[in-house]
């Protein structure tokens, strides 16, 4: 199964809080993807609580920074929550390798969602809260 290699020029969005919540998606994804069958249930179960908090946390810079054209990221995350969602519900159903068949998408999806839409949240964070407090990241 693919993992996600963190490589801080790639990354890291010099955005403290977001990527510490990225650091524990890349372990927690990994995890995923080299679990065994007695452990995929609860390897999956810890991504979707941690994605839940991940996208709420991104939802909630989202409008206390006022950032304007919203859908698409918000669209993005959902179609992650369903798909890993789906896999759960097969696990349950007994087909073994669903959770870990999900991090083959999961992985160049991160790769894309993290270098656009988040880098560009993160970016949008940085330049408002430098308006505000001078030379402070927004989420550091
Ligand atoms: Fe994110
Ligand atoms: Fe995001």
């Amino acid at each position: 199964m693919a993992q996600i290699h963190w490589q801080e020029a790639q990354h890291a969005l010099q955005t403290g809080s977001m990527d510490l919540i990225h650091h524990e998606f890349v372990a927690l994804t990994n995890a995923l993807a080299v679990a065994a069958d007695a452990t995929e249930i609860i390897r999956l179960e810890r991504l979707l609580g941690h994605c839940r908090d991940h996208f709420a946390q991104e939802r909630m810079w989202m409008e206390i920074s006022h950032m304007p054209s919203t859908e698409h990221h918000l669209r993005d995350h959902e179609a992650i929550m369903a798909m890993l969602e789906g896999a759960m519900r097969d696990l349950r159903a007994g087909k073994h390798g669903a959770g870990r068949n999900v991090t083959d998408r999961l992985v160049p999806w991160f790769e894309q969602h993290s270098s656009t839409l988040d880098a560009a949240l993160a970016f949008h964070l940085q330049q408002g809260m430098h308006k505000q407090r001078p030379g402070i990241p927004a989420v550091g």
